[in-house]
């Protein structure tokens, strides 16, 4: 895996006066800098005349190549803040500023634009498309990058290899375990290269072996390229091997 791509989104965005830094992490000062900051963030759902607050005045920092775990009781708002995080839910108020851009404030097109070049999803809720194969499936969430048809083969090729799945590449989604369609979401998010990868439970279906891979995988990832990681687990464990764990309960994060 190169950052070429990186690179081209980093120039890319500039020529829109968005900047993504594109510094690769050759640079140690580069570790302390913020990607991700979270100011006076609010979250509020209205269930009829009611209101649940569910993020309630989050301040944080995620810095770029981190590992994060967000950990917290089944409801308490994990997945909300990686939708915020990832700009497919609105806050209520308060700002999620990536590389020194609030999200928030770019046009639906900018923002998905910038969504899908700076920004890899592991959600359980993105399936695989069942007539497509594995491969073509990853192919599929390429597309939008800069990145050549071999480079790409090649690429899918590596990771499939690192993640077990290298056998798989030509089978259907119906002919393949829940684990396997989880780490092929896995390669998928990884493909373009984003600077940030937010996974929600991405070890969720997977016995302790593949998750562990998938954990190496993750931190492989964060050291060797600088990506930023966010994932929202339940799992101790998992969350134990994070650089930072962000606890979160009653709309609050410690
Ligand atoms: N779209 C929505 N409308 C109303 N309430 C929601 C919505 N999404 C989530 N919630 C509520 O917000 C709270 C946090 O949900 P969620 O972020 O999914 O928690 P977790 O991922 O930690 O299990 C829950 O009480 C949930 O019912
Ligand atoms: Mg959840």
């Amino acid at each position: 895996m190169d950052n070429s791509d990186l690179a081209n989104i980093g120039s890319d965005l500039d020529n829109e006066n968005m900047t993504i830094n594109n510094d690769n992490g050759h640079n140690d000062a580069a570790l302390s800098r913020p990607v991700i900051q979270l100011e006076h963030l609010f979250k509020e759902y209205k269930l009829g005349k009611q209101r649940i607050s569910v993020i309630d005045d989050v301040n944080l920092n995620i810095l770029e190549g981190e590992f994060v775990a967000i950990v917290g009781a089944s409801g308490s708002g994990k997945s909300t803040l990686l939708h915020l995080l990832g700009g497919l839910d609105k806050p209520s108020q308060g700002r999620v500023i990536i590389d020194g851009q609030d999200i928030n404030k770019l046009s639906d097109s900018r923002l998905s634009k910038f969504r899908n070049q700076a920004i890899g999803f592991i959600f359980q809720s993105f399936y695989l498309q069942p007539f497509l194969t594995l491969r073509q499936n990853i192919e599929v969430a390429s597309m939008p990058a800069r990145i050549n048809k071999k480079e790409r083969r090649q690429k899918i090729d590596d990771l499939a290899k690192q993640v077990d799945l290298y056998d798989r590449l030509k089978h259907r989604p119906r002919e393949l375990s829940g684990g396997q369609i989880q780490r092929a979401a896995i390669i998928r998010a990884l493909l373009n290269n984003p600077k940030i990868i937010l996974a929600d439970e991405p070890t969720g279906n997977l016995d302790s072996k593949n998750s562990q891979d998938v954990i190496s995988l993750f931190k492989d990832i964060c050291s060797q390229y600088k990506t930023t990681v966010i994932i929202a687990t339940h799992d101790q464990e998992i969350a134990s091997q994070a650089d930072h764990i962000i606890t979160i309960k009653d709309g609050k994060i410690s």
